[in-house]
């Protein structure tokens, strides 16, 4: 396996993900963390980092036991760090070195440089450049603007670039890392979805034996392939519970449920939809209805999980980037803006061990677990959707007619979105029933009738989104199914704010 140093870049995880698909199993700690045991790795990389390294707090990780003993690789901070402190010089460049760059020169008789071609765009983000390579050091490519875009350290296995090439800008960045990887660190590329079934599967039988697990499935891709990988390995000891919050998709409820029974899982439903609504009356503040809904959940699942005897498990479908330290070199860890992060996790009166089949593996490689383990790939493919469901969506105080009004809003909009086959090309997408009443005309009578709002958007992870330009003949049709088909509406429009400095949800 590799290891991945992380200086604080925000594109540390990309490295990690481009090596994944690359099926070679990577793992990424803090430069400066005492929690991995360096024998264990193949190769190293050196992330990026927002830091300069003449800066006072610029990361200086201790390179002894690594820096020609093993592979390495120096990505941007990284190379910069190999020369500044190897007795190079690293300064502030006169021209500017953002963006896309081609490689102007470069040095063919360097397996490093494999099926890499003479003009390849790469992806730059640095402000400092390397001026002077230290002794020993050998130039392996430029660009027009930078000299020393790469350079290896002579007899030793010691690489860096001042791009990077983990972003997909940089055309040829996968090839980089799997000519270092697999040519010079001979790393074996054996870390595929079917392996990692494989060996998932036997640990778990490993570590759980005969006891019983509890697992919250939630419709949505990570409780369900967790669910399936513990399925496979501990069978009917595995309880699913999935819990009716009242707050779902229109016939959501019913229907994966029966998707569930016919994958053969050993599952629970439990509509609690009338204690939800109950615990939620009255509360209009977004955080407030976040607790209560949470909150309820905790009892709901409590209940049920007290009626498994002898249970000793809590799965969670928890995911590497949940896991991942970060590093923080610019300031502390950044504000809570919402309090959804999932972290936390047991409560007390739950006493019970946490299992995490998932861990160590990123969502798109969840995905690709789903796949070859068969699960229905409409399952897969479904857009995310908030714990609290459509209680963050109704905004003000919720109550039973808004919560139906909503499902059959929601439901014209998705359903549309996959008739037109746009449901694909939408990372997520839904809709906001607003507290305010707007006046329309139908027939010759005049409304005074309920607002929604239509949201859809792309993204990666949700971190940053932007509205998608839906085609306005699907606008328009939607719109008037809305209008026409949902008591209750008169007025539908279409929300076009991006992420930042909207949010993705509206409460
Ligand atoms: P925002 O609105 O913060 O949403 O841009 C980013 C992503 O997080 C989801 N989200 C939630 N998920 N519980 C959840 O499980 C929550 O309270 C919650 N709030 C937002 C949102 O749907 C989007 O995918």
């Amino acid at each position: 396996k590799v290891l991945i140093l992380d200086f604080g870049s925000q594109f540390t995880q990309l490295i990690a993900r481009r090596i994944r698909e690359l099926n070679i199993f990577c793992e990424i700690f803090p430069f400066n963390s005492n929690k991995f045991n360096v024998d264990e790795y193949k190769a190293v990389i050196l992330s990026g980092s927002p830091c300069s390294v003449d800066s006072e707090d610029a990361p200086k990780p201790d390179l002894s036991k690594i820096k020609g003993k093993k592979p390495l690789l120096g990505i941007c901070y990284g190379a910069q760090y190999l020369v500044h402190f190897y007795g190079g010089k690293v300064g502030a460049s006169n021209t500017r070195e953002y963006g896309r760059a081609k490689l102007s020169k470069v040095d063919h008789s360097e397996e490093f440089f494999t099926k890499i071609n003479e003009g390849s765009q790469v992806w730059m983000s640095h402000s400092d450049t390397i001026l002077e390579l230290p002794k020993g050091y050998k130039n392996i490519a430029s660009t027009e603007d930078v000299e020393h875009a790469a350079f290896k350290i002579e007899d030793e296995d010691t690489y860096a670039i001042q791009f990077h090439p983990e972003v997909y800008h940089t055309t040829e960045g996968k090839q980089i890392l799997e000519n270092f990887l697999v040519k010079i660190a001979n790393v074996e590329q054996s870390w595929t979805p079917d392996s990692f079934v494989d060996s998932t599967v036997s640990k778990l039988k490993e570590q759980l034996g005969n006891d019983k697990v509890v697992l919250g499935l939630s419709g949505g891709v990570d409780s369900t392939v967790a669910a399936v990988l513990l399925d496979k390995a501990i069978g009917k000891n595995l309880y699913c519970i999935f819990v009716n919050n009242g707050l779902l998709r229109k016939n959501e409820f019913e229907s994966v449920l029966d998707q569930y029974e016919h994958m053969g899982l050993n599952v629970k439903g439990v509509d609690a939809s009338a204690r939800f609504l109950k615990a939620l009356e009255g509360i209009s503040e977004p955080e407030l209805k976040r607790k209560a809904i949470g909150g309820t959940f905790i009892e709901v699942f409590d209940d049920e999980a007290h009626h498994i005897q002898d249970v000793k498990w809590l799965a969670q479908g928890t995911i590497y980037p949940d896991v991942i330290e970060s590093v923080s070199v610019t300031g502390g860890p950044s504000a809570t803006i919402k309090s959804h992060h999932n972290v936390g996790g047991l409560p007390d009166f739950m006493k019970l061990k946490i299992v995490e089949p998932l861990r160590m593996i990123f969502k798109d490689e969840v995905r690709r677990v789903g796949k070859t383990m068969e699960i229905d790939p409409e399952l897969l493919g479904r857009h995310p959707f908030p714990g609290p469901g459509l209680g963050i969506r109704i905004l003000g105080d919720i109550t039973a007619e808004k919560v139906r009004i909503l499902q059959e809003v929601d439901a014209v909009f998705v359903n549309g979105l996959k008739k037109w086959n746009l449901y694909d090309d939408v990372w997520q997408a839904g809709a906001m029933l607003l507290p305010v009443n707007s006046v329309g005309v139908m027939g010759d009578e005049r409304t005074y009738e309920k607002v929604v709002a239509l949201r859809a958007v792309s993204s990666t992870d949700g971190m940053t989104a932007d509205w998608v330009n839906l085609p306005y003949e699907f606008l328009q049709e939607t719109s008037n199914k809305i209008i026409n088909g949902v008591k209750g509406v008169n007025r539908v429009v279409y929300d076009i704010s991006s992420k930042p400095p909207a949010t993705i949800e509206w409460e």
